[in-house]
């Protein structure tokens, strides 16, 4: 079975008026912008099309709005992968947790490491994966491998695959792929039509067939009992409101990895607010962050007003200025240097928990032990801690900033996945002046500023100098050998 197929799509274009003159080729440009990328109706990544054809000599014009809404249909080639399908790829990255694959050149395969086939073990000196006797896997080696899974973010499609199933039916290990709906918030529906809509016939389905494809396809989606699949992607250059990994087994291994391996900083926003319930979802999630002795010692300042971000650009360096003018939404993530003036709130909010008083009465004292507050005391301690160290363990000094920092950025990283996790792309920032923005934003001095994050939707565009890069993985996995 080919992942190549073709299938005929069905679109409302909307047809903007400076292409009255010559409606085809308008269609064709929007039709041009769909290429490459994941297309939801045909399920699959549109590679080609032709013969565009407009199914209605007549178009629509719908309340104000100047397009013209055309039904149109046109041929099209389509890269469609399936679980269990067999296909050949090469490898262009070798890693001892997985390898990387590129199917005809263009989409990625990943190979997880217990996904390889039995009997090789991955060999650094070789930086290949070997097998006993003596045979590689190695980079440009060409191997098969089995679908696993499909995912697709952003437009991005991208394979699981394994080479230990291949040549085994893949009823064996059957996997109930579902959908995974990223968020739980309702958003609202816009009114406005959107430019394209877009969805797919098959060619000439019987009606016998057309029945017995959806209620397979049903079944491979988990949702078979439901009378409606949920639209899981959006069509290129159309951001999702909804669910975003379409073919994903839900675990919270797979939704954590899909979430920090496709995340990357954006730098172009999708002039579109957020959602006022996205945004309280991503501050309650944030809120969960860890802190020590659950001090929360941090504050967050929003700002989505176009006006007051304008005014925050002129606190930022570079590059950045032009980002926090085009995000939507900026938070600025603020550590508080004083920490103790937090005990008496999270005592009483413990004591309304119904903690251990105890517990709540130490608390003071252990943030003093850790939290580094005071410059002299922190000196003193300093000296203590490198002295008594050697004879027993000691809390390590650090100073309070530091400390306050540590807590702050946890918050911020998990602000980042939460956003991420209702598809707001974000991008954190460092390159400011603090002094300046603290007085923009009435920030009192009590509070240091680590990082600011620009928010928005994304613009589905990738990463222009590509996925950023990473050192191997034995760089940073010390195994306490330096
Ligand atoms: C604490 C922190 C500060 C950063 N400051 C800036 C910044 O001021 N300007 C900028 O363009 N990128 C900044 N970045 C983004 C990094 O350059 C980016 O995360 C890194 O290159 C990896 O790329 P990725 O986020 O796309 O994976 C910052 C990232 C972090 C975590």
């Amino acid at each position: 079975m080919s992942p190549f197929v073709n299938a005929k799509l069905v679109m409302s274009c909307s047809l903007a008026p400076c292409h009255i003159q010559d409606a085809k080729k308008g269609l064709e440009e929007q039709l041009n912008t769909m290429l490459m990328k994941y297309c939801d109706p045909v399920e699959g990544v549109l590679l080609a099309f032709n013969s565009v054809q407009l199914l209605n000599p007549y178009g629509h014009i719908i309340n104000e709005t100047p397009y013209i809404h055309i039904r149109v249909a046109a041929d099209a080639l389509v890269f469609r992968p399936q679980t269990g399908m067999e296909l050949s790829a090469v490898v262009c990255k070798v890693g001892s947790n997985h390898i990387g694959l590129l199917l005809n050149g263009v989409f990625n395969v990943s190979i997880a490491s217990d996904e390889m086939p039995e009997g090789y073990a991955h060999s650094y000196s070789d930086d290949a994966w070997v097998n006993e006797d003596g045979a590689t896997i190695a980079l440009e080696s060409e191997v098969t491998f089995q679908v696993l899974r499909v995912h697709v973010a952003h437009g991005v499609i991208s394979i699981d695959g394994s080479m230990r199933l291949v040549g085994k039916s893949s009823k064996k290990r059957k996997t109930i792929e579902s959908t995974i709906v990223a968020s739980p918030v309702k958003e609202k529906k816009s009114k406005k039509s959107k430019k394209i809509e877009v969805e797919a016939v098959e060619e000439e389905p019987t009606p016998k067939k057309a029945k017995k494809a959806k209620k397979s396809k049903d079944i491979e989606n988990g949702s078979a009992k439901k009378s409606k699949r949920t639209p899981t992607h959006s069509p290129a250059g159309i951001p999702s409101t909804g669910p975003t990994y379409a073919t994903l087994k839900m675990t919270k291994a797979n939704v954590f990895r899909a979430l920090a391996q496709q995340r990357h900083s954006i730098n172009r926003f999708l002039p579109k607010a957020i959602d006022k319930n996205v945004v309280a979802d991503i501050l309650a999630t944030t809120q969960r962050s860890p802190t020590s002795f659950n001090m929360q010692p941090y504050a967050c300042v929003l700002i989505d007003d176009a006006k007051e971000r304008q005014e925050v650009s002129t606190a930022m360096l570079g590059g950045n200025v032009n980002v926090v003018q085009n995000a939507p939404l900026v938070a600025v993530f603020a550590a508080d240097l004083e920490p103790s003036k937090r005990v008496p709130a999270v005592e009483h909010m413990y004591r309304e928990a119904g903690a251990n008083p105890t517990y709540i009465q130490q608390l003071g004292a252990k943030l003093r032990m850790f939290g580094g507050e005071g410059h002299l005391a922190g000196g003193i301690r300093a000296l203590i801690s490198t002295a008594v160290s050697p004879l027993r363990p000691v809390p390590t000094y650090v100073p309070v900033s530091s400390w306050a920092y540590k807590q702050t950025m946890i918050a911020a990283t998990t602000f980042m996945y939460a956003a991420e996790s209702h598809e707001v792309g974000t991008h954190l920032m460092e390159g400011f002046d603090e002094t300046r923005l603290r007085h923009i934003l009435n920030i009192p001095d009590r509070y240091s500023i680590p990082v600011v994050i620009a928010c928005g939707y994304h613009t589905n565009e990738a990463p222009v100098h590509g996925r950023s890069p990473r050192l191997p993985l034995k760089e940073f996995w010390m195994h306490l050998v330096y």
